[in-house]
């Protein structure tokens, strides 16, 4: 496994299709029969961290059950958890927070859900329990998810995704990764208030799990079931300048504020209560997650502001050039993030590029790149013109397939190429821009973009209607002037 800094190649064709029925169609076709044999590399260092592993896998036999995430026959009762609209009562920002957020999104998000789809129809049903393990963990080990299940037929509760309970009936992480955290489902109600005012309503645990990464790690790190890397940010902190100084996800996804817990009498006021928008890269695509425009914009500028403190980008070249030299342009984009890297998590889904323009007086454009086709794709794979975009510069990953094709589907790839950057490191691209009959000055503008999704990857999944939300944010910019001599 590959997921060091090393370039996607551009030369890698791929085939594409336009609607999940075209590609299922396609991927029955051509026979996706089983991925390649586990990476001995994989989910061992992180092993280490927290006891436990998964099933052996063998390569005729990956990881189609772990008798903790993915079990065969039921573990828990899905009736024994409580509705996250039952919380709202007493605790109505953390249920209205929560409700905005990805982690309630998690099984309606239609990327995933038509994602899931292809999966099915790809292995006939057979490793459906895999992409439901983390976004419903309740139903997954409530039985809710058989071979070729439908999404209707899921309870109430499953449909809540990682809702309250999923995360505050987890009792222990046995591996920090992929579904690795027990469910104890007759259980107290286990946070991190070490003093907790008594309720009838539940019964209420100090537990120092809500205060560190690991719990976040047993949804947040993934290996797919061939072994396969596919999102690592806590393996990223456990490196990180953060993780050396006792700094958690939670500083920066939960930040906090003062108030009550629960909002009844007798209760205190604290100053150290945690949101739960867990602001992140993504808005929901789907136009009725959140129906109030004034909250989905408060949840953008969030989002925004998020990005904006993620890293910044820097401009450096000569002060003047000759007509007709070349003129090298240094870009260079520095990670601000101490905790992980930029980007990190479901970064084969994103994009993240350099779009350089460098235009003269009189207006020529004399140089461009991570600029967009017709269709608002960046010029790569998916492109209508691919590889018309030489010198383009991406952060995010890349899955390879074992012929070396591109593809976006976890499970049919055999490698994971990241360009992400680690914390605090930064990474210099050098652009030439050419000189010929340029009329001075040159101004070289560049920005730091970020996408949550490729727009060719929405309309191949048959999310065409979902293309014009996924909007390009700026992580920085910068701005050189040249004199031409
Ligand atoms: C180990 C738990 C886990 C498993 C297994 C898992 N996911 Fe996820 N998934 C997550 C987490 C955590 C996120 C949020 C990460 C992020 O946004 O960077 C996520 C985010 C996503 C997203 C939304 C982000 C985006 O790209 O728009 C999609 C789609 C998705 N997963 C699809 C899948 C599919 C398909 C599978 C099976 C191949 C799968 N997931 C398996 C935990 C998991
Ligand atoms: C009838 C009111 C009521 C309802 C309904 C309620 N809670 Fe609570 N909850 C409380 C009170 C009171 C506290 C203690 C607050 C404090 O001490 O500051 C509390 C504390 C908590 C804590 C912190 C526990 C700790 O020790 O850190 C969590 C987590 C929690 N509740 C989650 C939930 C969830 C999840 C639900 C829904 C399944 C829920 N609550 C429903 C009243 C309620
Ligand atoms: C110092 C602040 C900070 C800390 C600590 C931190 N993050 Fe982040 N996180 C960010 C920023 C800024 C972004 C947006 C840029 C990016 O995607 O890398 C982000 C993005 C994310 C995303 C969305 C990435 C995507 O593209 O889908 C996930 C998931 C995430 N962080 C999880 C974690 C986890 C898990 C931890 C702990 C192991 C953690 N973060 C710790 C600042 C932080
Ligand atoms: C993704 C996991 C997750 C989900 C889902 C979640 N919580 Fe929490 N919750 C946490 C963590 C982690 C903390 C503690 C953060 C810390 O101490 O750094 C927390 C803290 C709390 C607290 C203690 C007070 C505070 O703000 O610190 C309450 C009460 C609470 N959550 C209620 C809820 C309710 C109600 C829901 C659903 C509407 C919910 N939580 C959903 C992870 C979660
Ligand atoms: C039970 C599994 C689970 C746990 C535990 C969990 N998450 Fe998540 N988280 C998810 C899933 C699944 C998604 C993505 C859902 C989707 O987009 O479809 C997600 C999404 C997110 C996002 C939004 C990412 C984006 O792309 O915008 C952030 C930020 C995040 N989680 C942070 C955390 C932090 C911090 C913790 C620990 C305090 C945590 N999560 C614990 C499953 C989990």
């Amino acid at each position: 496994m590959s997921l060091g800094p090393k370039a996607v190649s551009s030369r890698s064709q791929v085939t594409w299709c336009v609607s999940v029925a075209a590609c299922v169609g396609l991927f029955v076709a051509v026979g996706c029969g089983a991925p390649p044999a586990p990476e001995s590399d994989a989910p061992e260092g992180a092993a280490q961290e927290v006891s436990g592993s998964f099933d052996t896998a063998t390569p005729d036999r990956p990881h189609l059950v772990d008798a903790l995430s993915m079990p065969a026959e039921p573990t828990l009762s899905v009736d024994s958890f409580t509705s996250a609209s039952e919380c709202a009562e007493c605790h109505p920002r953390h249920y209205a927070e929560w409700s905005t957020a990805m982690h309630a999104y998690a099984t309606v998000d239609p990327v995933w859900r038509a994602l899931v789809g292809v999966r099915q129809a790809d292995f006939n049903g057979e490793r459906d329990k895999f992409c439901v393990q983390c976004h419903t963990a309740i139903g997954t080990r409530g039985g809710e998810v058989t071979a070729n299940f439908s999404f209707d037929d899921f309870s109430p509760i499953a449909l809540e995704g990682v809702t309250c309970e999923a995360c505050h009936k987890i009792s222990s992480i046995e591996r920090p990764f992929t579904g690795g955290h027990v469910l104890d489902e007759s259980g107290p109600i286990r946070g991190p208030i070490r003093d907790p005012v008594e309720t009838f309503f539940h019964e209420s645990e100090y537990s120092e799990l809500f205060d560190s990464s690991e719990l976040c790690a047993s949804c947040h790190d993934v290996f797919e079931q061939h072994g396969l890397n596919l999102e690592r940010p806590y393996a990223e902190w456990l490196e990180s300048p953060a993780a050396r100084e006792g700094r958690n996800c939670q500083s920066c996804h939960m930040p906090t504020y003062t108030g009550q817990a629960a909002v009844l009498d007798g209760v205190p006021e604290r100053d150290n209560l945690h949101s739960h928008r867990f602001i992140g890269v993504d808005l929901p695509l789907s136009p009725t997650f959140i129906e109030d425009p004034e909250v989905f914009e408060e949840v953008r500028r969030e989002v925004k502001a998020l990005l904006a403190s993620a890293g910044e980008i820097e401009l450096s070249a000569a002060d003047t050039v000759q007509v007709g030299e070349t003129l090298n342009v240094n870009a260079t984009v520095r990670n601000l993030i101490d905790a992980h890297n930029l980007p990190t998590g479901a970064t084969f889904n994103r994009q993240v590029w350099i779009a350089l323009t460098a235009t003269d007086a009189a207006g020529t454009v004399l140089f461009q790149t991570g600029h967009l086709d017709a269709n608002g794709d960046l010029r790569t794979w998916g492109s209508d013109e691919p590889d018309s975009d030489e010198h383009l510069t991406t952060f995010q990953s890349g899955f390879t397939d074992a012929d070396g094709n591109r593809t976006p589907f976890p499970w049919k790839a055999v490698e994971n190429n990241s360009n992400s950057i680690a914390p605090l490191e930064e990474r210099t691209t050098t652009f030439p821009v050419p000189t010929t009959g340029a009329v001075g000055p040159i101004t070289i503008d560049a920005k730091l973009r970020f996408r949550q999704a490729p727009p060719f990857v929405a309309r191949a999944l048959g999310l065409e209607a979902a293309v014009p939300r996924i909007e390009i944010h700026e992580i920085g910019e910068a701005e050189l002037i040249v004199a031409v001599e």
